[in-house]
C-alpha cells in the first residue's frame, strides 16, 4: 500500500482523501498528518515565531470560535495556527458559503474534529441567504449547546459576512468579541444594534487599500477560461459597477480587446471613465442590459430589480456576479423561480449553483451563470492565490491574537467598532511586504500601493476605521512615540 503521506503527495485534491479513506487499506491519518495538507504561510508561520520570541503566544485553549469563512485551504492553514496557540478543534464551529466551499477542505476539517457546515445551497433560486441564514442558525444552537456542556465563557466570533452576528441569540453569560472581515457587516441593522464588540479588520487600511488588487487578478484568473470562450468581433461585454472589482474588469476586458460598455450609479465614478475606442459608457442600467451579450454585476446590490430580463429582446444574453451570494440577480432569479412554478416557459431545469438556461417570451434565451452566484469561485481544489491570502489570513490571526488580548484585559472602552491596532497592521504588513519580494519593484501596479506608508502606525490609524484601543503587554508595538501621540 502507498504510504498515506505520499498518496496525499501524489495527487493535488484533497477530496481524494475522502476517496482514498473508504479504501480498505485505510490507515487513519494522525491530526499532524491532516494539518499538514494546508499550505505553509510564512506570514503566519513568522507571527507564530514572534509570538513565541516574545512569550505573548496567547492560551486559546478556553475560546470557543464560531463564524462564517470561505473554506479554502488557506482557511485550514489559519484554523491550524490558532491550534498551534491553544485552541482546541473541537471547540472551532465554522459554516462554509455553498459556492466556495473545498470539500476536501470541509472533509480534513471535520476529520480533525472541527464543526463544520459545508454551506446548504439553496433550494430554490433566489433563496441563497435564507439557506445560508438557515446553515448559521443550527451552528449557534450547535456551539452554544457544546459551550455549556463545556463550560466555556469566552465567544471569539471570526465573520465574513453578518449572519453570524445578526443571529447571534443573546450572550449575557459570555464574554464576546468578533473579527470581522467583510463590509456588509457594516451595513446590518442587528450588527449595528448588537452589543457585540467588533474589530473592524473589513475597514482597517492594511485590508481596504492593499488586498483589493490581488482579489480583482484572482478573480479575473478564474474567469479567464470563460472569456476564452466569447467572440470579440460579436460581443458586447457590459459591466455594472465601476467600484475595485468592476474597473478591473474593465481593464482586463478593454485591454484583451473586448467591446465593453460600463454603467456605475454614481454619477461621479460615471465621469470619471475615459470613453475609448473599446470602451463606452451607459447612461443608464437598462441601455447596458439591452445592448450587452454579457453582463457582469460587480455591484454587491441587485442590479437586475425593476429590470424584466426576461421579456429583453434582439439576441442570446448571459449575466453573471462578481461579487457575493446571489445578491446581484436576486430578483431575476425569483421571476425565473416563479415561472418555473407555473411551469411557463421553462426550458432546462435546475441546480441552483449550476447555470441557467431559460428561454425570454422574446425567444431568445437568457443563461444565468452558476445561477447567480459568483461566477469566480470554482470549489474546485485549486490552490488559493498565496499573496492576498497571507496578507488577509496574517490579518485575522493577529486581530484574534488582539481581541483574546482585549477580552483577558477586560472592557476597555464603550466603543463597539474597534480599529484593527495599527501597530498589528504594521506588523503584519511588513511580513508580507518580505514576502513580496521583487514583486514590489518589478510589477508597475504592485509599486503603485501604498505599502511603505505601512510603517507608520499614525497614517495607518488615519486610513483604517474604528476606535483606537491599546492593551497591555502589546507585542506588536515597536513605536512608543506613537502611543503618545496617540494619546493611548
Ligand atoms: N467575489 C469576490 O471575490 C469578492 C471579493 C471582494 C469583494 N466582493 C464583494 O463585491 C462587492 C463589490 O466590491 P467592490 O470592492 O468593487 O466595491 P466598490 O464599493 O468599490 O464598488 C461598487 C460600485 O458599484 C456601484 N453600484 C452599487 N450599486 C449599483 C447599482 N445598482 N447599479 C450600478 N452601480 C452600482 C457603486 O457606485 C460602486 O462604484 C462588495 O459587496 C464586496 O463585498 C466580492
Amino acid at each position: 500500500m502507498m504510504p498515506f503521506k505520499q498518496h496525499l503527495q501524489s495527487t493535488t485534491a484533497t477530496s481524494r482523501l475522502a476517496i482514498h479513506s473508504k479504501s480498505a487499506n485505510f490507515s487513519k491519518p494522525t491530526a499532524q498528518l491532516l494539518w499538514s495538507y494546508f499550505p505553509e504561510l510564512p506570514v503566519l508561520d513568522n507571527i507564530l515565531a514572534h509570538l513565541k520570541k516574545t512569550a505573548t503566544l496567547p492560551d486559546m485553549k478556553d475560546v470557543g470560535f464560531i463564524g462564517v469563512q470561505h473554506l479554502l485551504p488557506t482557511t485550514g492553514s489559519l484554523f491550524k495556527m490558532f491550534t498551534l496557540m491553544g485552541a482546541r478543534p473541537e471547540n472551532m464551529f465554522f459554516a462554509g458559503k455553498c459556492y466556495s466551499t473545498d470539500p476536501g477542505v470541509a472533509y480534513i476539517l471535520k476529520q480533525l474534529g472541527l464543526y463544520i457546515i459545508d454551506g446548504t445551497k439553496p433550494g430554490r433560486l433566489g433563496e441563497y441567504v435564507k439557506a445560508h441564514n438557515q446553515d448559521v442558525k443550527k451552528l449557534w444552537e450547535a456551539f452554544l449547546d457544546h459551550c455549556k456542556k463545556n463550560n466555556i465563557k469566552k465567544i471569539m466570533i471570526l465573520t465574513d459576512g453578518a449572519a453570524v452576528i445578526d443571529y447571534a441569540p443573546p450572550l449575557d453569560d459570555y464574554e464576546v468579541i468578533a473579527v470581522d472581515q467583510t463590509r456588509s457587516s457594516r451595513y446590518s441593522m442587528n450588527v449595528r444594534e448588537s452589543r457585540i464588540k467588533i474589530i473592524n479588520v473589513a475597514q482597517c487600511a492594511a485590508k481596504q487599500l492593499l488586498e483589493p488588487l490581488f482579489i480583482q487578478r484572482s478573480a479575473l484568473e478564474r474567469l479567464k477560461p470563460l472569456f476564452e470562450t466569447i467572440d470579440k468581433e460579436k460581443t458586447v461585454i457590459g459591466v455594472v459597477g465601476y467600484g475595485a472589482i468592476g474597473k478591473a474588469l474593465v481593464k482586463y476586458l478593454v485591454s484583451a480587446g473586448y467591446k465593453t460598455v460600463v454603467y456605475d450609479q454614481d454619477p461621479i465614478v460615471m465621469n470619471s471613465i475615459v470613453v475609448t475606442r473599446n470602451l463606452t459608457k451607459a447612461n443608464n442600467l437598462s441601455y447596458l442590459m439591452v445592448n450587452s451579450h454579457y453582463i457582469f454585476g460587480c455591484t454587491g446590490q441587485d442590479i437586475t430589480k425593476g429590470i424584466n430580463l426576461l421579456a429583453i429582446n434582439g439576441w442570446d444574453r448571459h449575466i453573471a456576479s462578481l461579487t457575493s451570494e446571489d445578491k446581484e440577480v436576486t430578483e431575476l432569479l425569483l421571476n425565473i423561480q416563479k415561472l418555473l412554478d407555473s411551469d411557463k416557459g421553462a426550458t432546462v431545469v435546475i441546480d441552483t449553483m449550476s447555470d441557467i438556461e431559460i428561454k425570454t417570451s422574446m425567444g431568445n434565451r437568457l443563461f444565468v451563470i452558476k445561477a447567480g452566484l459568483p461566477c469566480n469561485f470554482s470549489r474546485a481544489e485549486t490552490p488559493d492565490p498565496e499573496l492576498p491570502f497571507s496578507l488577509i489570513r496574517g490579518l485575522l490571526a493577529c486581530a484574534a491574537v488582539f481581541g483574546f488580548k482585549l477580552l483577558e484585559s477586560g472592557d476597555p472602552t464603550d466603543s463597539k467598532n474597534i480599529m484593527l491596532d495599527p501597530e498589528v497592521q504594521r506588523f503584519v504588513v511588513g511580513l508580507w511586504q518580505a514576502e513580496l519580494g521583487d514583486l514590489q519593484q518589478n510589477d508597475p501596479e504592485i509599486q503603485q500601493l501604498p505599502i511603505n506608508n505601512f510603517q507608520h502606525p499614525r497614517w495607518i490609524a488615519d486610513h483604517s476605521v474604528g476606535t483606537l484601543v491599546d492593551y497591555p503587554n502589546n507585542s506588536f508595538s515597536n513605536n512608543k512615540q506613537f502611543k503618545v501621540m496617540a494619546k493611548l
